[in-house]
């Protein structure tokens, strides 16, 4: 597949840059990032993004349906002609419509091993529940939230000082790893779906 990334994202941008990053560097090969989206006006991903050099557009949300909303994202995608859409800290649920836009064609990454701890402040929901080890997913999209089949995780250990911020520093060091290496996967088209499952070809 060619190699136009779009990314979304609602929030702060690491992910976002860590991917611009891995793109320049040729750690994904022949790769780009060739537009961001944010739902939220003022995103610090947003002027991440600008700069780089990168189109950004911050499309408003407020009062629009899903689907209405989704479709003015779409368009966008396509204008950039986005070959991959990468979710990067973007927190909306996709309306049906838009997942069938592009069929195992969206990646998002979440700091938690999926499927535990889905929804918001992942870390915090790992250090309440007291598991010893927690991680991070990248997965392809569906309508549900945080679901959808797993094609990257990494495994982050626990410490016993803990903190959600010292916790979610560690992590986010994985996911801009792992979200490198599965965009790269998908890229090459270097997989096969059986079910849930997702398997290197
Ligand atoms: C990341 O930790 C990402 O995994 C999480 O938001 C953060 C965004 O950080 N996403 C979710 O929780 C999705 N359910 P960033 O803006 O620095 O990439």
């Amino acid at each position: 597949m060619a190699r136009r990334i779009g990314v979304l994202l609602s929030g702060r941008g690491s992910n976002f840059e860590a991917l611009a990053e891995s793109c320049a560097a040729g750690r994904i090969p022949g790769a780009e990032i060739a537009v961001v989206i944010s739902n939220q006006d003022g995103a610090p991903g947003i002027v991440r993004a600008q700069a780089r050099g990168i189109p950004a557009r911050v499309l408003q949300s407020k009062g629009l349906q899903r689907e209405v909303y989704d479709r003015q994202v779409a368009a966008v995608l396509q204008e950039y002609k986005v070959d991959l859409v990468c979710l990067a800290g973007y927190m909306r649920l996709l309306s049906r419509w838009f997942v069938a836009q592009f069929p195992q064609r969206i990646l998002n990454i979440h700091p938690s091993l999926l499927p535990a701890f889905p929804g918001l402040e992942a870390q915090r929901q790992a250090l309440e529940h007291g598991v010893k080890w927690t991680g991070c997913t990248v997965h392809f999209v569906d309508e549900n939230l945080d679901a959808g089949p797993i094609v990257a995780q990494a495994a982050v250990a626990v410490r016993d000082d803990d903190t959600p911020d010292a916790l979610t520093a560690r992590i986010l060091t994985e996911e801009h790893r792992i979200y490198t290496e599965a965009v790269r996967m998908v890229l090459d088209g270097r997989f096969n779906i059986a079910g849930r499952r997702v398997m290197t070809s």
